[in-house]
């Protein structure tokens, strides 16, 4: 596990899954298979099914947080089809993903649109996980690290100093997401490390240190421990183990809190 001031962090992102009895049912054992943890945990639940697992959260008592997974960075208006931070307020939403893969590569987003979603959930009080990662080629190429640094300076440009305390990034290698391939724990490592130098060049050491960097792309049961364990992992942003409780519970204790 990473340096033990920093508190570890577990999301499960559903992604597109889940119906009304099913996203109900997973997040009462969600509820209940966390309820000793010390980590921060958070789930990112699809906006239709967000009331439902909220008024769960509440009834159980759970310190789970409810995530959203995407959201307009306008506040009102004429954009059909989308769904504002007050709204995700309104159904008890207190962290958003910004930047994940999926929206970048499959949907087009843009660095310049994470970074206004970015800023826009900041401004709007709520906790903001950045996502960034290198895809295959770029991999190949051996730009894990430039991308990293392109995404991390273009994703936070303007987010001030005080701001960042609401932020954890996720490095999500693009390659390892839903395929069944991980980062070995050192690559990750090293990935994790030289993001925190990023941070340390935009901020300074006291901000890098601070910072939760978590670890996404087929975290398992199995494979969650040797991750944890490097210095610079301080937690997970989970896919397709979110959808289990006790494969979701079982990453949470592997933080050892
Ligand atoms: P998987 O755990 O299914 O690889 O997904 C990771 C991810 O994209 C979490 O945001």
């Amino acid at each position: 596990m990473g340096t033990s001031h920093r508190k570890p962090f577990v999301g499960g992102n559903w992604k597109m899954n889940t119906n009304a009895e099913s996203a109900t049912a997973l997040i009462g054992a969600v509820s209940d298979r966390l309820r000793a943890s010390g980590a921060e945990t958070a789930v990112y639940v699809p906006f239709v099914y967000l009331r439902e697992v909220d008024t769960v959260i509440k009834q159980s008592g759970s310190a789970v947080r409810l995530g959203a997974q995407d959201f307009s960075e306008k506040p009102d208006g004429a954009m059909t089809g989308c769904i504002s931070l007050s709204m995700l307020r309104d159904c008890g939403v207190t962290s958003v993903l910004t930047g994940h893969s999926e929206r970048r590569h499959i949907i087009g987003e843009t660095d310049a649109l994470v970074n206004a979603k970015t800023r826009a959930a900041l401004d709007a009080g709520m906790q903001v996980v950045l996502c960034i990662g290198e895809q295959l080629d770029e991999r190949e190429a051996g730009q894990t690290d430039a991308v990293n640094e392109r995404q991390l300076r273009a994703g936070l440009d303007g987010v001030s100093k005080e701001q960042l305390g609401m932020v954890v990034i996720a490095y999500e290698p693009v390659w390892a997401i839903g395929t069944g391939k991980t980062a070995t724990p050192d690559d990750a490592q090293d990935a994790h490390a030289k993001i925190r130098g990023v941070l340390a060049a935009m901020y300074d050491q006291d901000a890098a240190t601070q910072m939760r960097i978590l670890y996404g792309g087929s975290m398992k049961p199995g494979n969650a421990g040797e991750l944890l364990a490097m210095a610079d992992i301080d937690g997970g942003l989970i896919g397709g183990a979110s959808l289990n409780a006790d494969d979701f519970g079982a990453i949470v204790d592997a933080t050892g809190v």
